[in-house]
């Protein structure tokens, strides 16, 4: 997968694997990561997906309505990714927290739907339900944070609460964050999320 790698000073910290929304690259969320944690390894990639030319982590059928085979496919593929560059880039495999917005939140939350140990840690930005009517692997513990809009129109608030209830179900420590706004990341709910991030990792 398209990536780039940025080691961090401080090699206890976290690597940061950063997954960008629809029609971002792997350039997009790097000056997130850095405000979120200036000192950890950053790992960007870009989702394989092209839309009609905007990149994406997985194919959808419509606005909202996701290819189920092609997420489980990508979200496969986006883990076998990461497990290589831990080995290339020499970081803990144990310790990568995902951050993704919408698109690439998504595909980050269906990594924790499918995998058990695939990340130690997520802030999600606008993120989605990805699947329905399937049993979490447990994640006891696992730190989370949901950045979502009273007024998403991608997701209705209920759809936020719906995904903490089921990672609080299989274990996941979830911090719901709410601004009173759409889809939109804002710079409020960035400064939450660090502070989320610093009282975790
Ligand atoms: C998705 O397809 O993942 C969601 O609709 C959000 C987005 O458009 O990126």
């Amino acid at each position: 997968m398209k990536h780039v790698f940025y080691k961090g000073e401080d090699s206890s910290k976290p690597t940061l694997l950063l997954l960008h929304g629809t029609g971002g690259n792997e350039h997009d969320l790097v000056g997130l990561g850095k405000e979120i944690d200036a000192t950890a390894n950053i790992l960007s990639v870009r989702g394989n997906v092209s839309e009609n030319g905007m990149p994406r982590f997985f194919k959808r059928l419509a606005e909202g309505i996701f290819d189920l085979e092609d997420l489980q496919l990508r979200t496969e593929e986006l883990k076998n990714f990461i497990d290589e560059a831990s080995g290339k880039y020499e970081f803990d495999r144990d310790n990568v927290v995902a951050i993704g917005y919408s698109n690439g939140a998504n595909i980050a939350g269906n990594l924790l739907f499918e995998y058990e140990h695939v990340l130690k840690g997520a802030i999600l930005h606008h993120p989605m339900v990805p699947r329905r009517g399937v049993e979490l692997p447990e994640m006891p513990k696992t730190p989370v944070f949901i950045g979502a809009g009273k007024n998403d129109h991608m997701c209705p608030a209920a759809e936020s609460e719906e995904l903490q209830d089921l990672l609080q179900g299989a274990g996941a420590e979830v911090e719901l964050y709410w601004h009173a706004y759409g889809h939109q990341l804002t710079q409020d709910e960035v400064q939450a999320a660090k502070q989320w991030y610093q009282s975790k990792f």
